[in-house]
């Protein structure tokens, strides 16, 4: 294929470390939650303690009256606020709006006051009452599910004649994003504009967002999120409490902060809704698969929209004739439900890497050889040729690593004194996904180089990435180049979210890059410059200077002595990037890897761990295997969370979610880490982008809940299909 190669790719594919890190370390890097504004309010929300019912009376009188009280809004007093017409929130309705208690904690007020005590003193004094109905914080359970999403073939006819069936039902709890960093907001309103600094993973949604919802035009909101401390999906969007500290801020005439508790995030903040689905497979003996059914349901909020989108990655899996998919929603009395890492396919590649496991049992098959035989050609579910796609490599890849031909596949069979080896496998997928991008680059006169992009780096590496794609095209070295982000004053970009950051930015830096060097040859080759009289397009960039093309890799004038020359201090160039929607139209663009794990059941202590894990990933060309490998082993971790700890828990009388701290919510930590071995095929994916980059921060965490639940199959003989697994399970 003839595509346009890097001039200088010495910076792709190399190991760097954070260009932020230092910044980070040394607590220059300033979160959300650091800016102090002068004569700043703390706001702090007063939340609803019924999960169904109705407000019937408010008294904030003595609240109002403590010390250091500014104001308590309610529906009563509140601000207009509206609703968006366009750009992407979960809880559509804007806070305060009516007297409908709809979840447990939904913000019934709002407390400004001097110091944070007294804001939390005040907002524990606002007496509400209720009518109070009994609230259903039930798992999905008899709902229908009669939407289809995806077909081929006669699913049902298929897998009543196949020789071999597998049907059964698999959920998963409703998780929290437990964030390090707590959700906040620091708003500022100068009676015109807003600056708001936010922990938002999309910074250009948000101020679109803020705007309609706060009646102002986009102009006159300005978001600001250079750090955060991760989001996992559960920042994507805006939360009612953003609004209630602009709108308190509008209404005061003061700076307001307001960060929400660690129990907030639990009702107020977005989560991974409960899934129920059923697997039907039907295969024929020599392990052909010739009917798949992934009916499933998504637990969801009375009023918002979000589903969790099961079989997103069902229908390329694998090839069968006859496929369906199909999905319904079940209301209960919680919060919004939103975007999770990987949300959609991660829960759906649970249930389905567990039913094809049971599969392989069934068959009495290798559950690697089962994979393999059923790999497809094409995406059967979209009739598209793949992009790239190497899912058997890394299954032959990662069985190679683990060592997978010593499994014996008797359960319990593999033994270390008392204590039992499970191994099991599992593959998984995510799409990939790009946005619409601008960029600018800079060339200063001392040799940096600065590029601007409003996207964010949520933790991941974003900074760094965009610096080495600066630096792969001039040659300039990465320390002297800085990245702006997360400001909606710089050129538009897109969300950190649907792991599309890398693959949205590449073509917008690069073009900015270009244009930027190509400022610079133009001064080069104008009267005065060094190279005076030559066309412009005989001189390129490498290592930070402008030379003939013609010339050793050595030659050339430094940056800063063309610009100088010329009298300038700086030439910038423009870039953008589209949502790559027409290549959509050709191909099928995913990443694919595959999981290996090994868990140890010590049977008289019934202590389960997970011991070891080799993940292979083919994400593309992987600009920094650095940070992207860390990328793929947060996420291994995060998926002996979900797989062994994570569950948010409903009491079903209130609709509170109980365990909504970190001592009672647990995820995994370090101590819980397995021993990882993550590697990258690194095929560049020429056609999604020109660095061959498609993206990796979500899937990894698919497919590894039942890598493990398999695993512990093998171990201990008993098939676990309701995460997250309970030692009473196994006993
Ligand atoms: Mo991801 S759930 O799109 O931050």
């Amino acid at each position: 294929m003839d595509h346009p190669r890097f001039v200088h790719p010495d910076a792709i594919g190399q190991p760097s470390t954070r260009i932020d890190g230092p910044a980070k370390v040394s607590g220059a890097a300033r979160y959300t939650a650091d800016f102090m504004l002068p004569g700043m309010l703390y706001a702090v929300p007063v939340c609803a303690t019924i999960a169904h019912g109705r407000i019937t009376g408010l008294d904030a009188e003595a609240a109002r009256a403590m010390p250091g009280v500014h104001a308590v809004l309610h529906r009563g007093n509140r601000p207009s606020l509206y609703r968006a017409a366009s750009g992407s929130i979960d809880e559509a309705r804007p806070p305060l709006d009516d007297d409908t208690i709809r979840y447990y904690g939904q913000y019934v007020a709002v407390v400004a006051a001097d110091t944070l005590e007294q804001a939390q003193a005040a907002a524990r004094a606002v007496r509400v009452s209720y009518e109070a109905q009994a609230p259903d914080v039930s798992p999905p359970a008899d709902e229908d599910t009669p939407n289809i999403e995806s077909q081929r073939g006669d699913a049902a006819t298929a897998y009543a004649q196949a020789p071999v069936q597998v049907d059964e039902v698999y959920t998963t709890p409703v998780e929290t994003h437990n964030s390090m960093e707590l959700h906040a907001c620091v708003a500022e309103y100068d009676g015109q504009s807003y600056t708001l600094y936010e922990t938002s993973q999309g910074v250009v949604n948000h101020r679109d967002v803020m705007a309609q919802m706060l009646g102002v035009g986009k102009e006159s909101v300005r978001v600001i999120s250079h750090y955060l401390g991760s989001g996992f999906g559960g920042k994507l969007w805006p939360w009612p409490h953003s609004l209630l500290a602009a709108v308190a801020a509008r209404q005061l005439g003061r700076p307001v902060k307001l960060v929400i508790s660690r129990a907030m995030t639990f009702h107020s903040a977005g989560h991974r809704p409960h899934t129920r689905q059923r697997m039907r497979l039907g295969a024929t003996r020599d392990g052909k698969l010739v009917s798949l059914r992934h009916h499933y349901l998504s637990q969801a909020s009375q009023l918002d929209k979000y589903r969790e989108r099961c079989g997103e990655a069902t229908p390329r899996m694998y090839s069968t004739p006859n496929l369906q998919v199909g999905w319904g929603l079940a209301r209960r009395h919680v919060g919004a439900p939103t975007s999770m890492r990987g949300p959609g396919a991660v829960p759906g590649m649970y249930a389905l890497e567990s039913a094809m496991d049971e599969l392989a049992v069934a068959l009495q098959m290798d559950p690697v050889e089962l994979r393999l035989r059923n790999e497809p050609e094409h995406d059967e579910g979209n009739g598209l040729p793949f992009s790239s796609r190497h899912l058997r490599e890394c299954l032959r890849q990662g069985a190679e690593r683990f060592g997978w031909q010593r499994r014996q596949p008797g359960l319990g069979a593999m033994r270390q004194g008392d204590t039992v080896l499970g191994w099991g496998v599992a593959s998984c997928s995510w799409l990939a996904l790009r946005m619409p991008t601008d960029a600018r680059v800079t060339l200063y006169a001392d040799g940096s180089a600065r590029l601007d992009c409003a996207t964010q780096d949520i933790g991941t590496g974003t900074y760094t990435v965009l610096a080495q794609l600066v630096s792969a095209e001039t040659g300039i070295a990465l320390d002297r180049i800085q990245v702006g982000l997360g400001d909606t004053q710089l050129p538009p970009g897109p969300v950190s979210g649907g792991s599309a950051a890398t693959a949205s930015v590449v073509p917008a830096a690069l073009q900015a890059t270009r244009e930027a060097a190509r400022a610079a040859r133009r001064l080069a080759a104008q009267p005065g410059g060094p190279y005076a009289g030559k066309p412009d397009q005989e001189l390129s960039m490498h290592a930070g200077r402008v030379r003939l093309s013609a010339d050793r890799a050595d030659a050339g004038v430094p940056l800063g002595r063309v610009l100088a020359a010329a009298g300038v201090a700086s030439v910038s160039g423009e870039g953008h990037g589209d949502s790559g929607g027409a290549l959509k139209q050709q191909y099928s663009i995913n990443s694919y890897g595959a999981h290996f794990v090994e868990v140890t059941w010590h049977p008289a202590t019934a202590r389960l761990r997970v011991s070891r894990v080799v993940t292979v990933i083919d994400g593309g060309r992987i600009i920094n295997p650095r940070t992207g490998r860390n990328q793929i082993e947060g996420a291994i971790v995060m998926g002996v969370g979900m797989a062994m700890l994570e569950h948010t828990h409903y009491d079903s009388r209130s609709g509170a979610p109980v365990n909504s701290n970190l001592a009672d919510y647990i995820v995994a930590t370090h101590a819980d880490a397995p021993r990882l071995d993550v590697s990258f095929l690194d095929y560049p994916d020429y056609i999604w982008n020109e660095a061959g980059a498609r993206g990796i921060g979500e899937i990894g965490l698919a497919g590894i809940a039942a890598a493990i639940t398999n695993a512990v199959y093998h171990a201990t003989g008993v098939r676990v299909r309701d995460l997250p697994v309970r030692i009473e399970d196994l006993l």
